[in-house]
């Protein structure tokens, strides 16, 4: 059996398909998705009778496909698009611990987080001004449900400018953050790589001074539509960018937001089709890539290093997080990443639905992740998108408790899912999952589940 490749749409066993690595947001999660927003070329061979386990790091953050067994002949065939060449690495075991403990002694592992990020979140698109955010943590509390963090979704911000809060709707902010904190409540936001293109904004215009976002092949500067309209990008690949972006994170530092969330950082434009489809047989010249990249040794195609992008970018926050608060643990989440993103965050599963498919598909996708080095993973309880329903919130707390981050988020296009908003019912059922009464059985009672 095949495993591993980070995060795939597909049961544990990856043999009989392709799979496309080339991190690219498709918010339709059905099962022909084949690109996803984390790719990780390990792929773990399994064989249990023999006690054999081998694993392939194919290190390189271009474009990758891997054919496991497609055409039923017992054969794998991988197609890498790069002319900057790979690494191969090959390891052997003889159980999968010591494989997984091979890859990560070599890729690196997790800390341990701030033990807050390891209880229950919080989160919606979007939690849209500071009543409503107080109000959610006053509910969470009376309603005894143990929650240890509220999320802020985009709409905190000032227009969608990264670094900011609308003074209208969050006019007290950091009061705000400071009354939850003091019920117990962490908070944490939501943080995008697409910098507002308006000069009279200060993270662009410094940015720009200094030529940190990055550049079509013939040198115009690179547009990509996001939430705040035309937006640049930052090359995280450079780490004097990186020291720069990190330093940003004194906006959160100094409002007592706890940690950040990385969101679009595959980096995903609005209404954009997959820069480089499934199929691709070769990689476009650099002046017909999307933008420019910049190593140590020059200039580089973004679809050569494509995968680094979200990793670099998580690099940045966490750097960042740990250089302004050294004495406290860091705590980062994000959605894109790359062989090693353990190092420096936690990561989600990105656009989910509330289906059960969903459901028990989040099981097999997760274990994958872990055989990928990747141990600090969870998927939106209750699902992201559609709507929700009260068993299938209750369901999916039951398992989500398990998960190792464990979050409740939705889309502002379905129904809201806080526990509480199916009726007393639910709410009970899922409290009484933390203080660990017979839940299954009571809802056996209540419905069949022919
Ligand atoms: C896409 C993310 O996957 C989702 O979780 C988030 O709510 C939206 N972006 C809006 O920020």
């Amino acid at each position: 059996q095949c495993m591993g490749l980070g995060e795939r749409l597909s049961d544990v066993n990856l043999r009989g398909r392709r799979h496309t690595l080339f991190n690219y947001s498709d918010n339709l999660h059905i099962p022909s998705l084949d690109t996803m927003y984390v790719s990780i070329p390990f792929l773990v061979i399994a064989n249990r009778h023999r006690n054999q386990y081998h694993g392939i790091f194919l290190d390189s953050p271009a474009w990758q496909s891997w054919s496991l067994d497609q055409e039923l002949n017992n054969r794998g065939v991988v197609d890498l698009l790069s002319r900057r060449g790979w690494s191969l690495y090959i390891m052997e075991a003889d159980c999968l611990p010591d494989l997984i403990a091979a890859y990560t002694a070599l890729t690196g592992r997790s800390k341990i987080p701030p033990d807050w990020a390891l209880g229950h979140h919080q989160s919606r698109w979007s939690y849209p001004d500071q009543e409503t955010l107080l109000a959610v943590g006053k509910r969470m509390r009376e309603s005894e449900i143990p929650c240890d963090c509220l999320v802020l979704d985009i709409d905190y911000m000032d227009e969608y400018r990264v670094f900011t809060h609308s003074k209208e709707r969050f006019p007290d902010f950091k009061k705000v953050i400071d009354e939850l904190d003091s019920m117990g409540l962490k908070t944490t936001c939501i943080l995008d790589p697409g910098v507002k293109k308006e000069e009279k904004f200060s993270v662009y215009a410094d940015g720009k001074k200094r030529d940190f976002f990055v550049r079509r092949g013939d040198q115009r500067p690179f547009l990509g539509k996001v939430w705040p309209g035309p937006s640049v990008f930052p090359d995280f690949l450079r780490h004097d960018v990186r020291v720069w972006w990190s330093a940003q994170h004194g906006f959160f530092v100094d409002n007592n937001i706890a940690g950040v969330w990385n969101d679009m950082n595959e980096p995903c434009l609005i209404d954009s089709p997959c820069p480089m489809p499934p199929q691709s047989k070769e990689l476009p010249p650099e002046d017909r890539q999307m933008f420019m990249q910049t190593l140590p040794e020059g200039k580089v195609g973004h679809f050569e290093v494509r995968n680094l992008y979200g990793f670099q970018m998580a690099r940045a926050s966490f750097e960042g997080l740990l250089a302004l608060r050294p004495d406290e643990r860091p705590f980062v989440l994000t959605r894109s990443g790359y062989a090693g993103v353990q190092r420096y965050s936690a990561v989600w599963l990105g656009d989910n639905m509330s289906w059960w498919e969903h459901l028990a598909l989040s099981v097999p996708m997760l274990i994958n992740m872990g055989l990928s080095g990747v141990p600090f993973t969870g998927v939106d309880v209750g699902g992201f998108g559609d709507d929700c329903s009260a068993e299938l919130l209750t369901r999916w707390y039951e398992l989500g408790i398990f998960y190792p981050f464990f979050r409740n988020h939705s889309s502002m296009l379905g129904v809201v899912q806080e526990p509480w908003v199916f009726g007393e019912e639910t709410e009970a059922r899922i409290r009484h999952l933390e203080i660990g009464s017979d839940c299954s059985s009571s809802i056996q009672e209540t419905v069949p589940l022919s």
